[in-house]
C-alpha cells in the first residue's frame, strides 16, 4: 500500500466533502408546484377513476399512454399499477404461461423473477457480464426445447447489449420482453429501450428516474400484444367495446389511478431534462477520473446514467474503497456484499432457489405441463458473483452540482491513490 499525499477520512484525514450527496430520487425530487397542480385538479374534479366520474373529463390515464407512446415511438403504451404488474401484464400479453421458461440475469431486483413465477412460468437465471446485464454469451448455453423467451433487465441505466440478444432471440424464435425498471429513457443504437423488444415494461415507482410513486407501463408496437395486456389488466372490462363479440382472457386490475396518471404527465414532461443532467454530470465526474476500470456499457450514447461503477481487482479492496469513500461523504457502495441481504442479487433470493411456491403442489415447478427441469444453486452463476463483488456503485443524483461532482473526483483519486490503485 502505498502513502498517498492526502490522508483518506478513514484514516483521519479531512473528508473531500462536508455533506452526503443528494438523494436519489431523481424525478421524484423534482416533484414540485406542477405536481401539486395536477394532483389538485384532479381531486377538485373528483375524477379519480380513468373510466368515469361525478363529470365528463378527458383521463390523465389515456392522456399519459398517448403522450408515453408518441415521446418513446412505439405504437401502444398501456399504464399499469406498478413495474412489476407491467412485467406480468407483458408476460401474459405474450402468451408465456405453464410449461415455459423464461431467461432472467442474475443480477435484477428480484420483481423480474417473481413476475415470471406469477405468470406460473420458469425462470432461468443466467450470468451478466461486465456491463452487469445479461450476457449473451452465457443466455445461449440455458436455452432449452421449454425457452419461451428472454427478460433482458437494463440495470442501473445501462442498456444491455440487444442487437445480440435480438439475434439470439430471432435464431431460436424467442419473445423478448425488456425490463426497462431502472432506465426510462436509455436507448440503445438510437432506439429506446422498451421499444426494441416485443413488449417493454417500465416502472414509475418513487426510486425510479420518473415516478407517480407507484406505477408502471407496457409498451408494444404489436396490436395484438396490445388488445391482450389490455384485457388482462382490466378484469372489469372497461376496454370492451374495443373488441364486441370477442370473448376475452380473464384478467386482474392492474389499472392506473388518475392521480398517478396526472403525476406521470407532469414527470414525463421532466424526463429528458433529467436524463441530460445526469449524463452531463457523468461526463464531468469519468473525465476526472483516470486509471480505474469502469463497468463496460454497451452504448454510451444511450446510459441514462443513473449512476457510475468501477472494478477493483478483488471483493475485499472493493468494501474498503467503497468504506473509505463513504468516510468522504461519498456514498458508495459494493453490489455484492455477503453481509447485506439485497435482493437485486440472485444469492439473496433464497426462496427462489428454493424453488418455494404459493400453493403446496409446487406449480409451476413440478406442474405437469412443465418438462424441463431447472436447477437453482448459490454457486450457480460466480460470474455475476465476482463482478458484482468487486464492483463499486456511486449514484448521480440529477441535483448534484458541478462542485459536488468535483468534491467526488477529489475523493475518489484520494482514496485509490491511498489504496495504490492509481499513480
Ligand atoms: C429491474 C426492476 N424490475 C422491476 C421492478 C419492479 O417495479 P415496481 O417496484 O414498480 O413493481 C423494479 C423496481 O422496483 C426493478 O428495479
Amino acid at each position: 500500500m502505498s502513502v498517498g499525499k492526502d490522508k483518506p477520512a478513514l484514516f483521519g484525514g479531512a473528508p473531500a466533502r462536508t455533506k452526503p450527496i443528494p438523494p436519489m430520487f431523481p424525478g421524484g425530487m423534482e416533484i414540485g408546484s406542477e405536481e401539486k397542480a395536477a394532483v389538485m385538479e384532479v381531486l377538485d374534479e373528483r375524477t379519480l377513476f380513468r373510466y368515469y366520474g361525478p363529470t365528463d373529463f378527458v383521463s390523465r390515464v389515456s392522456r399519459l399512454e398517448e403522450e408515453f407512446a408518441a415521446h418513446f415511438r412505439v405504437r401502444y403504451a398501456l399504464a399499469v399499477s406498478s413495474g412489476t404488474a407491467a412485467l406480468i401484464t407483458a408476460l401474459v400479453a405474450l402468451g408465456i404461461g405453464p410449461g415455459d421458461e423464461v431467461i432472467v440475469p442474475a443480477y435484477t431486483f428480484i420483481a423480474s423473477v417473481t413476475a415470471v413465477l406469477a405468470a406460473r412460468a420458469i425462470p432461468v437465471i443466467v450470468e451478466v457480464d461486465e456491463s452487469l446485464t445479461l450476457d449473451p454469451s452465457a443466455l445461449e448455453d440455458k436455452l432449452t426445447p421449454y425457452t419461451k423467451a428472454i427478460m433482458p433487465v437494463h440495470m442501473r441505466g445501462a442498456p444491455c447489449a440487444m442487437e445480440q440478444i435480438m439475434e439470439i432471440a430471432r435464431r431460436h424464435d424467442l419473445k423478448v420482453i425488456e425490463d426497462v425498471a431502472q432506465a426510462t429513457g436509455g436507448t440503445y443504437a438510437g432506439k429506446r429501450l422498451g421499444t426494441i423488444g416485443h413488449v417493454g415494461a417500465f416502472s414509475l415507482q418513487l426510486h425510479k428516474i420518473i415516478t407517480t410513486g407507484e406505477g408502471g407501463m407496457v409498451v408494444t408496437d404489436e396490436q395484438s400484444f396490445f388488445y391482450r395486456a389490455r384485457m388482462y389488466h382490466d378484469s372489469a372490462g372497461f376496454w370492451r367495446m374495443e373488441h364486441p363479440g370477442e370473448l376475452p382472457i380473464p384478467g386482474v386490475n392492474y389499472r392506473m389511478s388518475e392521480i398517478a396518471g396526472a403525476l406521470g404527465l407532469v414527470q414525463l414532461g421532466r424526463l429528458e431534462d433529467l436524463l441530460a443532467r445526469m449524463r452531463r454530470l457523468k461526463a464531468r465526474l469519468k473525465a476526472g477520473l483516470e486509471g480505474l476500470h469502469f463497468r463496460r456499457i454497451n452504448d454510451e450514447a444511450g446510459d441514462a446514467a443513473v449512476c457510475l461503477v468501477f472494478y477493483l481487482p478483488e471483493a475485499d479492496l472493493a468494501q474498503q474503497v467503497a468504506a473509505a469513500l463513504k468516510a468522504e461523504n461519498v456514498g458508495a457502495s459494493v453490489l455484492y456484499d455477503p453481509d447485506v441481504p439485497n435482493w437485486h442479487v440472485y444469492i439473496n433470493w433464497k426462496h427462489i432457489l428454493a424453488q418455494k411456491t404459493v400453493t403446496d403442489e409446487g406449480c409451476p415447478y413440478r406442474c405437469p405441463l412443465y418438462q424441463g427441469e431447472v436447477k437453482y444453486a448459490p454457486d450457480m452463476c460466480p460470474q455475476t458473483l465476482d463482478l458484482l463483488s468487486r464492483a463499486v456503485h456511486l449514484d448521480i443524483s440529477p441535483l448534484l452540482t458541478d462542485d459536488d461532482v468535483d468534491q467526488i473526483i477529489e475523493a475518489i483519486n484520494k482514496v485509490c491513490r491511498w489504496y495504490g490503485l492509481i499513480p
